[in-house]
């Protein structure tokens, strides 16, 4: 079991990969914070412990970031509904899950704490992680590696070239990029290709009270866009974590561009040393769809709450 720490702003897809690792044998999340992006900070930490409330987990919840390091916040409610969470029905959050410590110190404390070294899942904007490297920078050796869901090798979402979880905060995902710890990216080309269909919503759907929970908040992404699949983005970083072999990966050297105002966000992914800097990536770049579908489904169908 390896120890795990989940930075989230959930978000339907968030809530779809926190499904899959919750009460999983391979991990033990230990710590799930919260950071402002697809909606609010207020929004994206109830749900966060609507989520687990509902899961019967006593996973703790450190709030976290409330803005970008330097940027106004940009939410994503067309996606996620204006709570976050489109229209499922969770029932009131416990918040005796709620930690005192906000998620700078509650990730240190645990990162200080574990006796081995703890992944981080990251699958919202980085400003806390940001934070905590610059606050606690001897985190760093605690830290096994960092899977993120953010970035794209191609084009964007919410620029052209820009995805949303990076360019929301690109200052803070470079200071990551920078940081010297193992990075994998599962970026946006990944979630576009790796696509659920409507038919495995319905198998969800039937399957148990956390498979109609993650099918029925799909049903309502992206305003209900759904007719051609189901972008697994998050979900894929996830499942990355889960079952590696299903992706190929590429070294790459990574950067943010942060100067640009048309290109403000966009992740550069040098695969090929061009800019003649030392790889610090490791970059998904492609996914075997019909394999994630089944796994990721059956993980689903096999949860259960507490
Ligand atoms: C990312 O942005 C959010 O809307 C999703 O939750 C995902 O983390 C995709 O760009
Ligand atoms: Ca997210």
């Amino acid at each position: 079991t390896r120890p795990l720490i989940i930075d989230t702003d959930p978000g339907i897809d968030d809530a779809a990969a926190i499904a899959i690792l919750f009460n999983n044998p391979e991990f033990d999340v230990r710590l799930i914070a919260s950071v402002s992006g697809n909606v609010g900070i207020g929004h994206t930490t109830r749900n966060a412990l609507k989520l687990l409330t509902f899961l019967g987990s006593r996973i703790p919840v450190a709030r976290g970031a409330q803005a970008p390091l330097l940027r106004d916040n940009q939410f994503a409610t067309e996606a996620h509904g204006k709570s976050g969470m489109g229209s499922f029905e969770f029932p009131e959050a416990d918040q005796s899950l709620l930690l005192d410590d906000n998620a700078v110190l509650a990730e240190r404390k645990v990162l200080m704490e574990s006796d081995e070294p703890v992944t981080l899942l990251t699958i919202g904007p980085l400003t806390n992680i940001a934070l905590l490297l610059a606050t606690f920078p001897e985190v760093k050796s605690h830290i096994a590696e960092i899977i993120m869901m953010g970035g794209s090798t191609e084009r964007g979402n919410i620029g052209v070239y820009g995805e949303f979880n990076i360019s929301v905060d690109p200052h803070a995902a470079k200071m990551v990029f920078r940081s010297g710890i193992p990075v994998t990216m599962v970026g946006l080309d990944i979630g576009r290709k790796a696509r659920l269909t409507v038919e495995d919503l319905d198998r969800m759907g039937d399957g148990g009270e956390v498979g109609r929970m993650v099918s029925d908040l799909f049903r309502s992404y992206d305003g209900g866009h759904i007719e051609d699949g189901v972008k697994m983005y998050d979900p894929s970083a996830a499942m990355f974590l889960l079952e590696p072999e299903l992706f190929e990966v590429r070294d790459a050297f990574v950067d943010v561009e942060v100067s640009s105002p048309i290109t403000m966000g966009a992740t550069v992914v040098d695969f090929d040393g061009i800019l003649g800097q030392a790889v610090n990536a490791k970059v998904c770049v492609d996914v075997d769809v019909d394999a994630f579908r089944e796994h990721y489904v059956e993980r689903v169908l096999k949860a259960r709450r507490h």
